[in-house]
């Protein structure tokens, strides 16, 4: 074995392998209704028709001005989609639904709190509210098209208009979740050179009302230390009037947002005709370095490949009742809370919470009393209701006609659970795979056209062609069930332009590995690395196994491990750190976090907290680690690499192999003991 393949460790080398479980089929009654029921598409998505056969989505939205150039591969591998073409995606979400649907709900929003009472927004208020919010962005923080805004909110209704009202000057946004600490807050603003910061004084979460402010106050700060200065710093209320943050607003950076308003009541504001190719937003992912990688996103082609995933993937009519339960604060809530079900004027729930608070019948009942026929959420959260209440969904009276689940694999027995229980065996399960980098799906089974398989995410949605290639690039060959790496051969209009500010960067993660000529023009040269191990089954469903990279994926959330060990070395105590992926029951994978202290230090509880506050600091509580181990060293190989290898085989009780070539082998003996 060479030194690389032993000193690391993958969430996809951990992997579970699942039995191949059979089949199960739509519903003649979902199929009578799907918005797509023609096999053909696949034929006119194919391959021979790339990238013409875009248009087919980017014909669900209203363009000022039609493209010249559907894909122009001239700075490949950015890819450009729709160019010449004129668009405003906030017009597409709200305006042009007025004439039909003005009185419909756009979103329905649930507090936490469950007696106080859910708001219904039109898209009339909408429209309302986003023009008075564009007015205020644009006159009084002096925003202009192509500026960057940091958004640090919660699911509430402000997060969404606002977001629509930055769309709308073609400003973009850069929703930061609002779960992260201040200072990855902070980094993300100084990254994206953003002068504004957008936040909320509070929000509930498992019934209390935190206090988010102080985040603003440390965000701002360590964007200054890097040299990014806030000019102003916008709060809205969670309560109108009612300050709930204990910290003080600073005077002439920090106003609230419902005062200002006041001075904008019933504005309007044109949208802004922009370039398909301006951006919409950044959203920032963790990849393999500790530096956080905004992914930008395109406003034609990412709005257009939203709009037709969310039409014949999700299956959303204008009338039904869809409910995503992730956070607008992930990729997720971006393209299937807001951007993809508003363009198709569907009504969409947020609801602002935990979804076991105050029991686990909550969004059962939610179900019920909203009527919500698509659900949509991730395996951590379908886990964690099946543990805190089996037979809920059974005591309430909603029915769903389809669901997905997003984010990690889904291990069969809990996909049976959502059918049966959830579902109650009429909703149709799409597991759909893709990335923040994708936009949108990439690989699910078409819900009326075919049938579902627990455990595996399907095929190449239409337009997307993967390909699995091993280590050397050879293709392993189609249906052969043998593990390598997932690719998609071509673009699509809703893959990331670029990484913010670092194309090298872009090219190197995603493009360098499999790239066939660096000076190519054509795409058919630059393979899309994805950085997932999976396997195609002779069925042709393809299985995700995980990531092949220093990415773990918690509940559903992408982590570093490279950004949770530099969090633990800014413990003194702290020499070196190894962060590894462990299964867990509930949340999929956790890190679990093994530290060896400087000389003269002895391990101890305090050093073990201080260790998971840094970690709590730098990034956020959903990077709190399983276990801290404090170990009397590393196990290393004679080059002085740590093996984390090693050590996650411990953590996940595995077979740590031979070790005896280590330059330490008694340690394993010792860790083992202290794990187990
Ligand atoms: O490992 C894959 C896993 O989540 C990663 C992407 O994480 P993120 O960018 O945060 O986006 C999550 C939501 C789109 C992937 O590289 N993943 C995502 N969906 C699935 C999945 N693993 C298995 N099955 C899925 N359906």
């Amino acid at each position: 074995m060479s030194e690389k393949e032993v000193v690391e460790v993958s969430e996809a080398e951990i992997a579970v392998h699942w039995q191949e479980e059979g089949h199960r089929h739509p519903s003649a009654r979902f199929i009578g209704q799907a918005n797509m029921t023609d096999p053909g598409i696949y034929d006119r998505f194919s391959l021979e028709h790339f990238p013409e056969c875009f248009k087919e989505y980017a014909d669900l939205l209203t363009w000022y001005q039609y493209w010249h150039t559907t894909l122009d591969t001239s700075d490949a591998p950015c890819w450009k989609w729709f160019v010449g073409g004129k668009i405003n995606a906030c017009y597409n979400c709200v305006d042009r639904h007025l004439p039909a649907y003005k009185n419909k709900a756009a979103f329905i929003y649930v507090p936490e709190p469950e007696d106080e009472p859910h708001i219904a927004l039109t898209y009339q208020e909408l429209y309302v509210r986003v023009n008075e919010v564009a007015t205020l962005l644009r006159d009084f923080a002096g925003l202009k098209t192509g500026d960057r805004v940091t958004l640090h909110m919660p699911m509430v209704p402000e997060l969404p208009i606002t977001m629509l009202a930055c769309a709308r000057l073609g400003v973009i946004h850069s929703e930061v979740y609002g779960g992260f600490s201040g200072r990855a807050c902070g980094e993300r603003i100084w990254d994206s050179g953003s002068r504004l910061l957008i936040t909320i004084d509070g929000y509930y979460r498992s019934g209390n009302l935190l206090d988010h402010k102080e985040k603003a106050d440390e965000a701002v700060a360590v964007a200054k230390k890097e040299g990014q200065t806030v000019d102003k710093v916008l709060v809205w209320r969670r309560h109108p009037g009612k300050y709930a943050s204990a910290t003080p607003m600073v005077q002439g950076r920090d106003y609230f947002m419902d005062e200002v308003l006041k001075g904008y009541a019933g504005k309007k504001v044109d949208p802004v005709s922009v370039p398909a190719e301006d951006p919409l937003f950044i959203m920032y992912t963790s990849g393999t370095t500790g530096r956080p990688k905004g992914c930008q996103h395109s406003t034609g082609g990412y709005l257009s490949y939203v709009a037709g995933t969310s039409k014949y993937i999700q299956d959303i009519h204008p009338k039904d009742v869809y409910w995503c339960l992730a956070d607008i604060g992930w990729i997720t809530g971006h393209s299937y809370i807001v951007y993809g079900p508003l363009a198709l004027a569907a009504t969409s729930v947020l609801y602002e919470g935990v979804p076991t608070y105050p029991d686990a019948g909550r969004p059962w009942r939610i179900a019920e009393r909203l009527d919500v026929n698509i659900f949509h959420t991730a395996p951590t959260s379908i886990r964690m209701l099946r543990k805190a209440g089996p037979d809920e969904p059974k005591k309430y009276n909603y029915h769903f006609k389809h669901m997905t689940t997003v984010g990690e694999p889904i291990e069969p027995e809990v996909w049976k659970w959502y059918y049966q229980v959830v579902g109650k065996g009429e909703a149709v399960i799409v597991d759909t795979w893709w990335q923040t980098e994708n936009g949108g799906f990439l690989c699910t089974t078409m819900p009326a056209l075919h049938s579902m398989k627990p455990g595996s995410a399907g095929l190449g949605v239409p337009g997307i062609h993967p390909v699995i290639y091993d280590e050397e690039g050879n293709e392993i060959a189609k249906g052969a069930g043998k593990a390598g790496n997932i690719c998609i051969q071509n673009p699509w209009p809703g893959a990331f332009q670029t990484i913010w500010g670092d194309r090298e960067r872009y090219v190197a993660q995603y493009y360098a590995k499999y790239c066939k000529d660096q000076n190519s023009k054509d795409w058919r040269d630059w393979p899309y690395f994805a950085g997932d191990a999976a396997v195609q089954a002779a069925d042709g469903y393809y299985r995700i196994l995980g990531r092949v990279d220093d990415v773990i994926n918690v509940a559903g959330h992408r982590l570093g491990t490279k950004e949770i060990e530099s969090a633990c070395l800014l413990v003194t105590e702290v020499a070196e750190a190894a962060v590894v992926p462990v299964v867990d029951e509930l949340r999929g994978r956790v890190p679990e976090v093994y530290v060896a202290l400087r000389p003269g230090y002895k391990a101890d509880k305090k050093i073990e907290a201080d260790v998971v506050k840094s970690i709590e600091t730098a990034i956020g509580k959903i990077a709190r680690p399983k276990h801290v181990y404090i170990v009397p060293d590393m196990p290393k190989t004679r080059s002085g690499k740590i093996m984390r290898r090693v050590l996650a085989s411990l953590s996940n009780k595995g077979d740590v192999g031979d070790v005896t070539t280590l330059a330490n082998p008694e340690v394993v003996e010792e860790i083992r003991k202290m794990v187990h």
